[in-house]
C-alpha cells in the first residue's frame, strides 16, 4: 500500500450523518490537538499496543532518513491508554491530511474512565504501507529517534513529550518509558 493515505482515508468510515464522532488519540493527538473539538476525556482502547515501528518522512524524518512514530499492533486483550476528541466529521478531511503518512481510520470501541462505551475511529499505520519500519530494541529505536528530525521538528521531541504525556495522564506504557530511558542517555 502506498503510504499516501489520503484518498483511501475519504472512503473509510464516513460519519457524514453524525453531528460529532469520537477519535482515538495515543500518540501525537494526545499532546498536540491542533484541530477543533468539542470534548478531551481520557480513553483506552483493548486489543493493541502502541508500538514506534512506522516510518515517519514527512514529520519526524525525511523520505531519505524517516523517524521512527507510534502505530497500533494487534495485541488480544492488551489496553492502550489514550486520549478521546469528539470532533465534527468535517475535521477528518484535516486530520487525513496531517496523518496521510500510512495511517488508514479503524472504527474503534473505547472505554472512558466511568466505564462507559462509545464506538468511533482510530488512524493506524497498518504493517502492509510502505513506510512501516516493524519492530527493533528499544535501545535501538532511541538511537534512531536521537538522530532523526522532520519539518515538525526532531523525533526526540516527539518521544518525549508522548512520554510525558502519558505520565500526565498517570499511564504507564513499558515500551514508551523504556525508549525514553534509553534516548535520554545517548542525549546526554
Ligand atoms: C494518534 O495520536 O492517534 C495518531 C498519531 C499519528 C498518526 C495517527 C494517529
Amino acid at each position: 500500500m502506498s503510504a499516501n493515505t489520503v484518498e483511501i482515508n475519504r472512503t473509510r468510515f464516513r460519519f457524514d450523518d453524525n453531528e460529532a464522532v469520537w477519535l482515538f488519540g495515543y500518540g501525537s493527538l494526545i499532546f498536540k490537538a491542533d484541530f477543533p473539538f468539542v470534548q478531551r476525556r481520557s480513553a483506552r482502547i483493548t486489543g493493541w499496543s502502541r508500538r514506534f515501528w512506522q516510518g515517519s518522512h514527512d514529520h519526524r524524518g525525511t523520505p531519505e532518513a524517516p523517524g521512527r512514530v507510534v502505530t497500533l499492533i494487534e495485541t488480544p486483550g492488551e489496553p492502550c491508554s489514550g486520549v478521546a476528541y469528539l470532533i465534527a466529521p468535517e475535521v477528518f478531511e484535516q486530520l487525513d491530511f496531517r496523518e496521510k503518512n500510512g495511517y488508514l481510520r479503524f472504527s474503534t470501541e473505547m472505554t472512558f474512565d466511568d466505564g462507559s462505551l462509545v464506538q468511533g475511529l482510530v488512524y493506524i499505520a497498518t504493517p502492509e504501507n510502505s513506510a512501516f519500519l516493524g519492530p527493533a530494541s528499544e535501545s535501538d529505536i532511541a538511537r534512531h529517534i536521537a538522530a532523526a528530525a522532520g519539518p515538525s521538528g526532531p523525533n526526540a521531541d516527539y518521544l518525549l513529550h508522548l512520554a510525558e504525556s502519558l505520565r500526565g495522564l498517570g499511564e504507564h506504557d513499558a515500551h514508551v518509558f523504556e525508549i525514553e530511558q534509553h534516548l535520554r542517555l545517548v542525549l546526554k
